[in-house]
């Protein structure tokens, strides 16, 4: 293993067991962990991007439903921190013979473990496996309930672009109402202190849309015109009941809600975000999602860091 890790100290306590949500989390907790998380960002560009952290950790990814920079991230984190690392699939598993989600999650534990990543398509099962098993468990994404890993990546990356985030706009637009990412941002960015719009077709929004405290506009060129960062997402084809419903088709969601080269050239100074896979053509065109105002590689990297900071303060914390 390589070079030893310098971490900031701070005054602030942080006593959480899990990662569930950012509900949880205070804005302390959040920036606390952001904090953290540019330690590790800077590890990542040394020669030897590893430390030896979590080498007495056993971490088990469990993933009932696809992931590619969730699953690959947290994997890689725990693998740059000394983890030992088994990876579950719920298509290659006893699952397909019928064994229940409580089982599994026992059966593994008897292995012991000390910490669970969870995804899984029904919202609460994070907080159903606390109840199941000792180990530190982390949400990787509840159905359409939260992802905050994800708000964490994506809050650390626009604090590269904006330091302090207190008053920025930040709009999120798009499939509002089957959006885990969207559901953690806000709750992250309202706690920072930033301005949220959420910004896509009536049909699209959660029935109780406001509750979640930020704005709500329908008009994507207003929205453009006002934000610093336009977060855009992806439609989720796989929580509707039939693709099409929500919207006459792709082309016409595109035409009202997709991001353009039109809008770079007439809105010049917004940032672009995306969590990730991008539909090229539908939230937004392909040069956009290529274009240099585009961050959504940078989003990617940094998740890497954020979820070994995450993993870190989960373990313990102890200095390495
Ligand atoms: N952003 C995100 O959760 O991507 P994956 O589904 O590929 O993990």
């Amino acid at each position: 293993m390589s070079e030893e890790l310098e971490l900031k100290d701070t005054d602030h306590e942080f006593a959480h067991k899990h990662l569930l949500g950012l509900t949880d989390y205070s804005k302390e907790d959040i920036q606390y962990v952001l904090e953290q998380a540019k330690y590790f960002r800077e590890i990542l560009d040394r020669p030897v991007p590893k430390v030896p952290t979590l080498r007495d950790k056993t971490i088990v990814n469990l993933f009932y439903e696809d992931s590619t920079r969730t699953k690959l991230s947290f994997e890689l984190a725990q693998k740059r921190m000394g983890a030992d690392v088994v990876n579950f699939s719920k298509g290659s598993s006893s699952v397909q013979k019928g064994e229940s989600l409580k089982d599994t999650i026992r059966n593994i534990s008897s292995m012991k473990i000390d910490m669970v990543v969870v995804r899984h398509k029904s919202p609460g099962v994070p907080h159903f496996l606390t109840r199941c098993v000792d180990a530190a468990i982390i949400n990787a994404g509840d159905g359409a309930h939260e992802h905050p890993t994800q708000a964490l990546l994506d809050m650390f990356t626009m604090q590269q672009v904006y330091p302090n985030l207190e008053g920025r706009n930040i709009a999120i637009i798009g499939d509002i109402a089957h959006s885990r990412v969207v559901r953690s941002n806000v709750i992250g960015l309202l706690k920072l202190g930033a301005n949220v719009t959420l910004c896509g077709p009536q049909t699209m929004m959660p029935a109780h849309v406001h509750e979640l405290g930020a704005e709500v506009s329908h008009n994507l060129e207003e929205t453009l015109g006002w934000c610093d960062i336009a977060m855009a997402l992806r439609i989720q084809l796989e929580r509707q009941e039939n693709g099409t419903e929500l919207f006459p088709s792709i082309r016409e969601y595109h035409q009202l809600f997709g991001i353009t080269e039109r809008h770079l050239e007439k809105y010049p100074d917004f940032t672009i975000m995306h969590p990730g896979p991008v539909n090229r053509g539908v939230e937004m065109d392909s040069a956009v999602a290529d274009s240099d105002r585009s961050i959504i590689l940078s989003q990617v990297t940094n998740g890497v860091a954020v979820r070994m900071a995450i993993l870190y303060l989960l373990s313990g914390g102890s200095r390495v």
